[in-house]
């Protein structure tokens, strides 16, 4: 038996680490792919094989021994061949650069979530996401769930916490050039930095909130009516909201300035502290921007948003 997923990246456009607490951010999924395939096999094992190294297990193995970033296709695997007499073999190809801040561990555990489970039976997209969200929290146990919805989902999405996530209907016609700082960012560590700047700083962290919030609030209307000049001050606006929480660097102000020159706005997206921002254009400057940053020397692509979601073969 063999079963095929794939699942976008995702970019959040408004409202990261202020999501955490409980705030409404603005996500969108990107047309760059993890794709997974799992198979069933007669040995009594768990092989995951991907670019970023092979993991080769038994299973029964307790999370906690488990030291690799493939740890939530092992638990996801562990526990879904459960009762059935099985071993699993798990490929993962990608083109979502890795751990830069764009969703490629929330997109794993969708993409395995979803392969590894219709192996056995047709799981519907709930069922998938509480299992990718599941996975997720072995490495980062604090996540809002916001990435692997997005990832679930597709298109570009209000979430918050307690509500879960309302679609946007409308199909902004824009651009993102993503650059990528190429310094390396744990998320689950940038959280708990945010999370001690807030517990030092309760008054100024909850005025930040209230700021992110009333930020986003006609973010819809101006969305349906591609007010992109307003959208892109926004995105710059909330970039100054990052900076206070201290998830910025030199190297990421340097990138946000080439990147704010010629787009709408530019800011980081995802935990920070490394990673990729993005620039917000249109077909009026996509080519210029892609171009300052090319001149500086910094890798950098355009993506647009994917409506499709989670895709099961
Ligand atoms: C990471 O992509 C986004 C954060 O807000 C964490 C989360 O929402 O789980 C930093």
């Amino acid at each position: 038996m063999k079963s095929k997923a794939s699942s976008p990246a995702k970019v959040i456009l408004f409202g990261e680490h202020f999501v955490v607490y409980g705030v409404k951010a603005i996500l969108c999924a990107i047309n760059k792919r993890i794709t997974v395939t799992a198979e069933t096999i007669k040995e009594n094992k768990i092989s995951i094989k991907s670019n970023i190294g092979n993991l080769e297990l038994e299973p029964n193995k307790e999370n906690l021994e488990i030291d690799s970033p493939l740890k939530p296709f092992y638990y996801l695997a562990n526990k879904l061949i459960k009762n059935q007499n099985t071993g699993i073999r798990i490929k993962v190809e990608s083109d979502i650069p890795l751990g830069v801040g764009l969703g490629s561990s929330s997109a794993c555990c969708v993409a395995g979530a979803a392969a590894i489970s219709r192996l056995f039976k047709k799981t519907s997209k709930e069922e998938i996401l509480e299992l990718a969200i599941e996975a997720e929290k072995t490495i980062f146990e604090n996540t809002s769930g916001a990435d692997c919805t997005v990832c679930t989902y597709g298109g570009i999405m209000e979430y918050d916490k307690k509500n879960g996530f309302n679609k946007i209907g409308s199909e902004p016609n824009f651009h993102l050039v993503i650059a990528n700082s190429k310094i390396e960012h744990s998320t689950k560590l940038i959280v708990e930095n945010v999370k001690q700047f807030k517990e030092k700083n309760e008054e100024k962290f909850s005025t930040l909130c209230d700021k992110e919030s009333k930020l986003i609030e006609d973010i819809l209307e101006l969305l349906k009516n591609n007010n992109i000049v307003e959208i892109g001050q926004r995105i710059n606006e909330n970039q100054e909201y990052l900076e206070t929480i201290g998830v910025s660097n030199e190297k990421l102000r340097m990138m946000i300035k080439i990147g704010q020159d010629k787009s709408f706005g530019a800011k980081i997206t995802g935990a920070g502290g490394g990673g990729c921002i993005f620039a917000l254009t249109n077909e009026s400057n996509l080519e210029q921007t892609m171009n300052q940053f090319k001149n500086e020397n910094y890798d950098c692509f355009s993506v647009k948003i994917d409506f499709k979601g989670l895709d099961t073969f």
